[in-house]
């Protein structure tokens, strides 16, 4: 029986699921993460879903490799929507850009309910994954960050409420827990480091135009106040 191992990634990810959640992995590629839950005994069963038939095949070889094929559900399908019926309790969407995990949740009505648990992880556009939460009343509870190389990542823990709210710009450009841990986290200064030098080079090349943004300068003093 194989036993894939977790990226650190993905490890934050599965640090938010349930013990004997109903686990969801949507856009699920090679299906290690409902595998490694299942392996771990956190979970009894899970469904794992993606658009294409490739990386679902990829999934399904990951699963008989592990002995799980009567555990894990495997479904081809466009996003959460497909999952509606089935009942799910923890649903995660892990490893795709930041609009399109919000477009997922759009699509996907079911997940307006505060006994879904929601697990995001964005690759990218974070921030807007964050605006989105905020702004169509999903509670954004905690957010873990990690590094691999010189890459961050950083996982959501989220819930509908139904009460949207607004947070500061370095509350969405950088994630509220994360900023309230801090320099309690090992990787902090350096996530807020990177951030930095990022901004700092868009704002430069604005300036160098004459195009200049109030909103991201003041921004930038905000997070050099932090470090
Ligand atoms: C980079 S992989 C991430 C795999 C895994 N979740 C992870 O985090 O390591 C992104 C996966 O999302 C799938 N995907 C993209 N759009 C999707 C959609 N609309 N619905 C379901 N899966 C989708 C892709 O086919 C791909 O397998």
């Amino acid at each position: 029986m194989s036993k894939p191992a977790l990226s650190a990634r993905l490890r934050l990810a599965a640090a938010y699921v349930r013990q004997g959640a109903y686990f969801a992995d949507v856009g699920t590629d090679h299906a290690y993460l409902p595998v490694f839950l299942i392996q771990a005994g956190r979970i009894a069963r899970a469904v794992a879903t993606d658009v294409r038939e490739g990386p679902l095949a990829h999934a399904a070889a990951t699963v008989e490799a592990a002995g799980l094929t009567e555990q894990v559900r495997l479904l081809l399908g466009d996003g959460a929507a497909p999952l509606a019926p089935l009942g799910v309790t923890d649903v995660a969407l892990c490893g795709m850009g930041g609009e399109l995990i919000c477009r997922l949740l759009d699509e996907a009505p079911f997940l307006r309910d505060p006994r879904v648990r929601l697990i995001l992880q964005p690759m990218s556009r974070a921030h807007k994954l964050r605006l989105y939460l905020s702004s169509h009343g999903f509670c954004q509870e905690d957010e873990s960050l990690c590094r691999a190389g010189d890459k961050f990542y950083t996982c959501i823990l989220a819930h509908y409420t139904g009460m949207p709210y607004t947070e500061r710009d370095a509350e969405v450009y950088l994630g509220r827990s994360i900023l309230e841990r801090g320099k309690a986290h090992p990787d902090f200064s350096a996530y807020l480091t990177y951030y930095i030098g990022r901004l700092s080079a868009r704002l430069a090349g604005r300036r160098a135009v004459g195009n200049a943004s109030p909103r991201e300068e003041r921004l930038l003093l905000d997070l050099e106040a932090l470090l």
